[in-house]
């Protein structure tokens, strides 16, 4: 079981971000990554079509044997986790609980928060902000196209800087102290908010406490591998030359990725 691959999904290559972090934790172990670019973005879609999307993935990863599944979006954390989080014989992690957690420690109170449409209209962050930390207010901003640019390979451009200017200015007039990275693709652009923003320290990035959580439970589960070196292998939905390509950006030890189709499921599995 400890020699078990990892599974780890997104939409597409914002997981990466979720990867890195927990490469740099757990180095030895043989992680599976899903990127599903065939049906990105997912911040646009329902919570009942992501739901199918999210149990047709985890179902490959039953057949695969994983030892844990990882969340690394946080579209399907805030929409369809709660539904599904017990329902494999394999733990699940979601990005919210965790970064939830890490905020209440955090002395601001005016916190802002990047995600998609879907996210924001979950209102999952400020539920489990509030839920531990009652006198937080969190500003929750809707980034719709700053997906796209970066799927596209155009985090660095001029397109990218308006787009950032238009949702990080407002959260500043608001007063936010501190401004979450709600959606895993955002790191792309994590030097620019900075620099928008005027302020190094201002990000807060759920991938970095997700990767912590997933380390301390694999621990206490003991399953944490014994190899000597560890693996990654990458699969997208679609067009995996172009994930591999954007993907590097971030991810520079990405050099292939195969292609993989994951159909719908809609039946509960227990
Ligand atoms: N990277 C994902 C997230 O963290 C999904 C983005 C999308 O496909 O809209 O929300």
């Amino acid at each position: 079981m400890k020699e078990n691959p990892i599974g780890i999904f997104d939409s597409g290559v914002g997981g990466l971000t979720v990867l890195k972090e927990l490469t740099g934790l757990m180095p030895n172990e043989n992680y599976l990554y899903f990127g599903d670019t065939a049906r990105i973005p997912y911040g646009e879609k329902t919570t009942e079509q992501l739901t199918a999307y999210v149990r047709g993935i985890l179902e490959w990863y039953k057949s695969q044997n994983v030892k844990a599944v990882v969340m690394a979006c946080n579209t399907s954390s805030a929409t369809v986790y709660e539904s599904i989080k017990d329902d494999y014989n394999f733990p699940v992690f979601s990005l919210i609980e965790p970064t939830a957690e890490y905020i209440s420690y955090v002395s601001a109170e005016k916190i802002g928060l990047l995600a998609t449409t879907a996210t924001v209209t979950s209102k999952a962050y400020t539920k489990a902000i509030r839920k531990i930390s009652p006198s937080k207010e969190v500003y929750e901003t809707a980034c719709p196209g700053l997906v796209e640019i970066i799927e596209s390979n155009k985090a660095d451009t001029s397109e990218a800087k308006k787009l950032v200017i238009k949702y990080v200015v407002p959260l500043l007039q608001k007063g936010a102290e501190k401004i979450i990275l709600g959606c895993t693709h955002y790191p792309f652009l994590g030097r620019m908010i900075q620099d928008v923003a005027n302020d190094k320290e201002i990000l807060i990035d759920p991938a970095k406490h997700l990767a912590e959580k997933v380390a301390e439970t694999l621990m206490h589960s003991d399953l944490i591998s014994d190899g000597e070196k560890g693996s990654v292998r990458f699969y997208a939905s679609s067009n995996a030359p172009m994930f591999v390509e954007a993907g590097r950006s971030f991810y520079p030890d990405i050099n292939e990725a195969m292609e993989l189709e994951i159909g719908e499921v809609t039946k509960v599995i227990k």
